[in-house]
């Protein structure tokens, strides 16, 4: 039998791993810039939290959840995304009681949908995201959309377009709800099975619909912006204003629903611009989600958040050719020569980690030539070599394989040479 790696999955080997880790510490040292801190929930959470959370009529629960009966008979779902657990961590754990609000977390951790599998589409993906919870003030709609930005910027991606929207407070939306129902009612016979059910319970989802989405109702639906109350207009201007004052160019369109039902008033989209992107060209979706926290069995309580995949991140990445600085050379390569040279090889490497350096040697049983070019094949900057002269004299050969130079010395100054050269690299 030979296995196979299940579809929409990928294996990370040690290549492609470097980078994955260091997008990830940019992650880190960003929500550390911006004071949001981490969060780590389960890969499962109980089937209805996402029924709940994520809506019912959305794609995501009704045909892409990996759900599952526990042995003890409980309904259990693979997370399809962030939102939801950190709500119900949220909730569960009071944070809407502690000192020092908005809570701002973090996550990073894969998600699973059933979905397609196609070229930045996977059924297994990780999301770097974040939710701001318990301010309604659209500074932090601005702070959480100029995070997402930042990460792509400082990681040197260009062509970014970042689009907004407004769905509006309950009161705007139901008003538009009516408009859109009134509107479609009509030939609703006209449109796919999933439309004709998301008339009533979700008229909106109709709009982000890929079947129809060239029936000449879909252009003359009613826009949400004409049906925004005073209070959802403003607060949507004011996030304007403080992308503004943050100089991040933005795009306002109405036609950007989303795909999750939990968004109210600000919705935003980062994408690319898709030269050899195949068909995905959305990096960021995210939102406000004032509801939420109340669905979830918490008192009313504001939201906002974003989430991204690291996937679509390295494949935009590779698309524009940008190399990340990540580090796989190492320090030092040991060299044995000799049974007493080997046998001493562990306590010496041993003690060389122990003081930071980056240092392997030769388990293959190699001879002193094949040695010097697995230290070679390493990008060593350094080798070391051990033979029975310097065994006698207790001393070792450090050769720097940039300059061809050699010395005889003390392990001690071998190791001050090499921790003073790794100093003047940084
Ligand atoms: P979403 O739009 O479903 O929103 O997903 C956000 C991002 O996750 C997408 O823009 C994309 O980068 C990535 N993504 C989604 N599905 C896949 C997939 N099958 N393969 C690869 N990448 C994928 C959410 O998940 C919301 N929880 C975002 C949010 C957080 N809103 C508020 N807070």
């Amino acid at each position: 039998m030979n296995f196979k790696i299940p579809r929409g999955t990928q294996d990370i080997l040690p290549e492609s791993s470097a980078l994955w880790q260091y997008v990830e510490q940019k992650a880190h040292d960003l929500c550390r810039r911006y004071n949001y801190k981490e969060i780590r929930t389960p890969m499962f959470e109980q089937t209805e939290l996402f029924q709940r959370g994520v809506g019912d009529t959305t794609d995501i629960v009704q045909k892409e959840m990996y759900t599952f009966e526990d042995r003890g008979g409980r309904s259990l779902t693979l997370r399809p995304e962030g939102t939801a657990s950190t709500v119900r961590s949220y909730v569960e754990n009071k944070m809407f009681g502690w000192a020092g609000q908005p809570v701002k977390l973090y996550y990073i951790g894969p998600m699973f949908r059933y979905e397609r599998p196609q070229s930045g589409r996977m059924r297994q993906f990780v999301q770097f995201g974040v939710e701001a919870m318990g301010s309604d003030d659209p500074a932090i709609d601005a702070e959480v959309i100029a995070l997402a930005m930042s990460f792509y910027q400082e990681l040197g991606l260009k062509g970014l377009k970042l689009v907004i929207n407004s769905l509006g407070d309950k009161e705007s939306r139901n008003n538009h709800r009516n408009a859109l129902i009134e509107h479609f009612k009509p030939r609703i016979s006209e449109f796919c099975g999933d439309c004709q059910q998301r008339l009533e319970k979700n008229p909106l989802r109709i709009l982000d619909c890929k079947k129809d989405r060239d029936h000449e109702l879909m252009n003359s639906a009613p826009s949400i912006l004409e049906y925004l109350n005073d209070e959802s207009k403003a607060y949507f201007e004011n996030v304007q204003t403080y992308l503004s004052s943050m100089n991040i160019p933005f795009e306002v369109d109405p036609g950007l629903v989303r795909g999750l039902d939990y968004y109210n008033n600000t919705a935003f989209e980062i994408m690319i611009d898709g030269e050899g992107f195949g068909a995905i060209t959305t990096l960021t979706g995210g939102g406000r989600y004032n509801g939420l926290v109340e669905e979830i069995g918490g008192p009313e309580t504001p939201g906002i958040g974003f989430a991204l995949s690291l996937e679509r991140l390295l494949m935009a990445l590779e698309t524009q050719g940008i190399a990340l600085p990540v580090e796989s050379s190492i320090d030092a390569y040991l060299i044995t020569m000799g049974d007493e040279a080997k046998r001493k090889a562990p306590g010496l490497l041993h003690k060389l980690r122990s003081e930071g350096i980056v240092v392997d040697t030769d388990y293959m049983g190699k001879k002193m030539k094949a040695q010097f070019k697995a230290a070679d094949r390493q990008n060593a900057s350094f080798t070391l070599i051990l033979g029975d002269e310097e065994l006698a004299q207790q001393t070792i050969v450090l050769k720097d394989l940039n300059t061809g130079e050699q010395e005889n010395l003390s392990l001690d100054k071998a190791i001050l040479k090499i921790t003073e050269s790794k100093r003047g690299e940084e």
